[in-house]
């Protein structure tokens, strides 16, 4: 990490899933699906936005990596009212698989890179916390790896668990979107004390399965009773993979986030991955729900910056040269 301030800084950061298994707004893991920012300190604010799936975003001072960066001058007690942003994106937007948490991530490490770190990382967790308002999908994007947190409201703690190397993921990501306000809206405001011990006895045993790397014992742990049997409805077969997913070779399944996107975790030595990925998009397809599938591993890495010197090449030509190579 740099202490020396620069003029222009590069971010990649991960995606993550959040809510892993019982984890509601608790458990996270970052993905190796990735973002890039480039954030240059400037005399006039420019935002451009790199590929087919950003449209709608704001190009002015309400965009959020703008908004973001401009928290973390304002905690450090600096001014650059005006920035270069270029943003590029693999992390498909408004589908369970962090895009916002990366936006926000990035744009806080961006920044405080751009003011010589003047913020910790536990800082940057805090106000990135405070505005997700939970700390799985960030935490994750931030730390890398698999992430246990909580945010009271106040603050939030975490503890980062390195990824069993033998993890897996699939993931089905479904040709529609879901807010995630409107997946928060079908939850109940209160649940059942049997729910909440079914709860907090899975989730225990899915961070002790995690950590400990009985990758077997994910099967029994990842269960959710405070969110998913909501969320069901929203999503056409889910309730299949749900029930089905680990008898055609996944050690556990999962909403991703808030959805659409189903998740299973997989170990890599299973000689029956073509067959769980075919269940998945069959089922899915079945409700007349194209998704598409992709497999992911773990992104031990969390959200990292490079500086940038005046003769190194702009967002775009690094995505052509370096991404899509
Ligand atoms: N934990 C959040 C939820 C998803 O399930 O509503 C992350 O945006």
């Amino acid at each position: 990490m740099s202490y020396k301030a620069v003029q222009k800084v590069r971010v990649k950061v991960p995606a993550s899933t959040a809510n892993l298994g019982p984890g509601f707004d608790s458990l996270g893991m970052a993905l190796n699906l990735y973002a890039w920012i480039d954030l240059a300190i400037s005399e006039q604010t420019t935002i451009d936005l790199i590929g087919d799936q950003m449209h709608g975003i704001p190009t002015d001072k309400t965009n959020l990596i703008y908004k973001v960066a401009q928290m973390v001058f304002q905690e450090a007690g600096v001014s650059h009212p005006e920035l270069s942003i270029s943003m590029y994106s693999d992390i498909p937007l408004t589908r369970g698989l962090g895009s916002s948490a990366s936006a926000i991530v990035g744009a806080l490490a961006g920044a405080n890179a751009l003011i010589g770190n003047k913020l910790t990382e536990y800082e940057l967790f805090q106000i990135a916390s405070r505005l997700e308002k939970h700390p799985d999908n960030v935490g994750a994007s931030l730390y890398g790896g698999i992430v246990v947190a909580f945010w009271d409201g106040e603050k939030a703690e975490s503890i980062r668990i390195e990824p069993d190397p033998n993890l897996e993921v699939l993931v089905a990501i479904p040709a529609f979107q879901l807010a995630t306000e409107k997946a928060r809206g079908v939850m109940p405001k209160q649940v059942a004390m049997k729910d909440a011990v079914f709860n907090l006895s899975h989730s225990s045993l899915l961070v002790a399965a995690l950590i400990t790397g009985n990758l077997g014992m994910i099967r029994h742990a990842m269960k959710d009773a405070l969110h998913q049997p909501y969320r069901a409805p929203l999503i056409p077969g889910m309730k299949t993979l749900l029930e089905q997913a680990e008898n055609h070779g996944a050690l556990g399944v999962a909403l991703s986030g808030a959805g659409p996107t189903m998740l299973a975790l997989v170990d890599q030595r299973s000689g029956r991955k073509a067959e769980l990925e075919g269940f998945l998009k069959e089922t899915l397809a079945k409700e007349g729900i194209e998704a598409q599938t992709l497999w992911l591993k773990p992104s031990r890495e969390g959200v990292t910056t490079t500086a940038l010197q005046e003769n190194d090449g702009d967002l775009q030509s690094f995505v052509d040269k370096e991404v899509h190579a």
